[in-house]
This record gives C-alpha cells, sequence and structure tokens, in this order.
C-alpha cells in the first residue's frame, strides 16, 4: 500500500479571474484537471490511497470524482473551514492516512505538471533511511519558489522560501512541489493553527536533526500557478512535451472534443486545447490557447497563448493574445486584448471597444 496526499486548498488568487469557477488543480490542461493528471501518475506509480487537503471550493473535488471509482485509487476528502496553510494541510489530512508511523506517504502539491520518477524518489527516501525526501528541480529563475541547496551526499542544507534578497540565491535548485515523509512526521504538525510547510515545518525539522534529504530529478516540471504557465502546460500536454497518462484524443498539435465544431479553413494548432461545445468560425486561428465549454471563436479571431473561459463568445476579428478571458463574457468583433490582460466573467462589450494591454502577470 502506498498512500499520496494532493494539497488542493488554495486560492489560486493568480489565475483569477478562472479560479472564481472552478478551483485551480480543477481547471482543464489539455481537457483534464491537474488532480486527474496528478492521480493518474501516481497511480502509474503504486499508489492505491489518495487523499485530498481541500479547502477552497472542495465540492467541486467531489462531485468530479466520488470516491475515486473512475480513477482507480480510493479517495478520501479532508477539508479545512479555513485555509491551514500547507503544513497546517498536512496535519489536517493525516488523521485520514492507514499508513503504519514509519511508512513513506507522497505529498503533492497540486498545481505541478511533471514526469518526474515517483518511485525512485521513494526509493531513495527508503535507501537514505530519510525522515523526508524532497523532489527537487532546477530553474533558471529561482526566484518564485523556495530554494534548496544540499550537500554532496544530498542533504538538505536550509530552505529558503521565496527569497528578497539577491545572498539568498544561493541554489537554481527548488522545491518541486513532492516530498516523501515518514508519516509520524505528519502528525507531529501543529494541530488547528496554520501552519506552512515551506517557512516552517521544512526549517523546523532540519534545526532539530532530522534527516532531510533532496533528490534532483530534471525532467518536465512547470508550476501551472500564473495564466501564461497554464497555457503553456495545456500546450505541452497536448504536444507530449509533458508526460500524463490521462491526455487522451491529442493529434499532436490540437485536441478538440468531439462534439466542438471547427471550420474547415480555421487553425487549431501549437498544442491549443477545445473543449465541449466550443465552435470555431471560419478563418478564426486558435495558437497554444484553452478554450473552456461552449466557447465561440468568431470569423477570423486570432486567440493566441490565452484561455477562454466557460461558454464565452469571442467576436469577429477579435485578437487575444496571452490574455485571460473568464467564463459568460459576450466579447464584440475587433477588440485587442494583450499581455496579460484579464477580462472578468460576466463582461460584455461591443464591437470595437477596447485596445488593451496590461503588464504581464
Ligand atoms: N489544503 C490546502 N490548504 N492547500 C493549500 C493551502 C491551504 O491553506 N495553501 C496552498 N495550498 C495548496 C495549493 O492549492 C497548491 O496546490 C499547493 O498547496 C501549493 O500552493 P501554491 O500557492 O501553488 O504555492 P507556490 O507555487 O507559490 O509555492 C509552492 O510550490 C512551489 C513549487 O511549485 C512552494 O511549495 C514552493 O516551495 C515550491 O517551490
Ligand atoms: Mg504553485
Amino acid at each position: 500500500m502506498l498512500e499520496a496526499i494532493l494539497l488542493v486548498g488554495g486560492q489560486g488568487t493568480r489565475l483569477r479571474p478562472l479560479t472564481l469557477s472552478a478551483p485551480k488543480p480543477m481547471l482543464p490542461v489539455a481537457g483534464v484537471p491537474c488532480t486527474t493528471h496528478q492521480i493518474a501518475r501516481a497511480r502509474a506509480a503504486g499508489v492505491d490511497h489518495v487523499v485530498l487537503g481541500t479547502s477552497y471550493q472542495a465540492d467541486v473535488f467531489r462531485s468530479a470524482y466520488g470516491h475515486g471509482e473512475g480513477l482507480g485509487v480510493q479517495l478520501t476528502y479532508a477539508h479545512e473551514e479555513t485555509p491551514l496553510g500547507t503544513g497546517g494541510a498536512l496535519r489536517n489530512v493525516a488523521e485520514h492516512l492507514r499508513s503504519g508511523p514509519d511508512d513513506p506517504v507522497l505529498v503533492f502539491n497540486g498545481d505541478v505538471l511533471s514526469g518526474f520518477d515517483i518511485e525512485a524518489l521513494v526509493a531513495h527516501w527508503r535507501d537514505a533511511r530519510a525522515d523526508v525526501a524532497l523532489y527537487l528541480t532546477r530553474v533558471e529563475d529561482p526566484r518564485p519558489f523556495g530554494l534548496v541547496p544540499t550537500d554532496a551526499q544530498h542533504k538538505v542544507l536550509a530552505f529558503l522560501e521565496k527569497p528578497s534578497t539577491p545572498e539568498e540565491i544561493v541554489t537554481d535548485q527548488i522545491n518541486a512541489g513532492c516530498y516523501v515523509f515518514r508519516r509520524s512526521l505528519l502528525d507531529e504538525i501543529p494541530a488547528g493553527r496554520p501552519v506552512s510547510v515551506e517557512r516552517e515545518t521544512f526549517p523546523g525539522l532540519l534545526q532539530s536533526g532530522a534527516h532531510v534529504i533532496g533528490h534532483v530529478d530534471t525532467s518536465y516540471w512547470l508550476d501551472l500557478g500564473t495564466p501564461l504557465a497554464f497555457v503553456r502546460g495545456s500546450a505541452d500536454l497536448v504536444r507530449g512535451i509533458a508526460p500524463s497518462p490521462a491526455v487522451v484524443g491529442s493529434n499532436g498539435e490540437a485536441l478538440i472534443h468531439a462534439s466542438a465544431q471547427v471550420a474547415a479553413d480555421a487553425q487549431v494548432s501549437a498544442g491549443s486545447a477545445v473543449g465541449r461545445n466550443c465552435i470555431v468560425h471560419s478563418g478564426a486561428k486558435v495558437l497554444g490557447s484553452v478554450l473552456m465549454d461552449g466557447v465561440v471563436i468568431g470569423a477570423g479571431a486570432v486567440v493566441r497563448d490565452s484561455v477562454v473561459g466557460r461558454s464565452t463568445r469571442i467576436g469577429a476579428g477579435t485578437h487575444l493574445h496571452e490574455a485571460v478571458i473568464g467564463d459568460n463574457c459576450d466579447i464584440g468583433a475587433h477588440n485587442e486584448f494583450t499581455s496579460g490582460a484579464r477580462v472578468w466573467p460576466e463582461t460584455a462589450l461591443p464591437d470595437m471597444a477596447v485596445r488593451f494591454s496590461a503588464e504581464p502577470a
């Protein structure tokens, strides 16, 4: 038996307005929620019981997955009335676990797409007789993440969450958002108050002399926390650059739901995902983008590296580039939204009303 916890209770603020109607891990990337991709990979690595640490919009998970029948794992839910932070969530989940005190328990941040070798991480934890093993990756700009320097024996030397000064940038190795914990350590996290695993639990474990190791794996990795990362992750799944057993029906360039209608002279490519009942009219281009269910793209419109929310209509000739349009919008013809523009749900705009560009998010 191998158990996993998925932390899925965050508010997904950086992905608003998309996360107003669904929690971040339930937004479709390549047609399927990130949570489904993660559970499919965990299952392939031998996980048979998954506990979801929920808070924000918990019902969305329950109604999508029930007890996990469709996922091939047993699924249990833990819930925080008020968010307890990443560490508090782990403590709250711990009572739902069935593992013994010295067994390994996997923990996943719920917004990470990755091709790393899960079994190798567990084996490293076991072979090193570690208390905690952290999956680390290397990135060009580590500042938005948790920096984790290690020594030659893989021992973690420090944990620097989102460093604010140049002196703190001591490594390009970051916390990639998956851990193996000895189960008893999860039970020791303080209960009933917010705890950050990154800012409190990990530094505390290092201070108390716990054996914490880093396991570097440089295969595909992406945190889906921003709009640009979200569209890139979806496109990477559609194109097979990001591996997931849950991607079904991609032709390598696009994943178009069978119920969608795409005009013969429209172009849907560069990893675009087109949801249920979408309509893409003549001459339109949809490139590297995500169209959620029921979206209508007008004739000659261009949608590039953008996300269009459910049941939104984009008028003829309108251009979207690196834009996020919320659910149920009615955007008229010949408008332009670029570089991080965000349109809130239910917005109606006449033709030729807007040429809008914002700073990249
Ligand atoms: N249950 C619960 N309760 N889950 C939460 C809470 C909470 O209070 N807060 C956050 N989460 C979940 C989010 O839903 C997400 O899946 C995960 O925890 C991580 O939160 P993010 O908000 O995405 O954190 P981050 O991306 O800024 O940073 C984290 O991930 C990086 C790697 O992607 C940190 O763990 C960094 O150290 C790490 O480098
Ligand atoms: Mg994140």
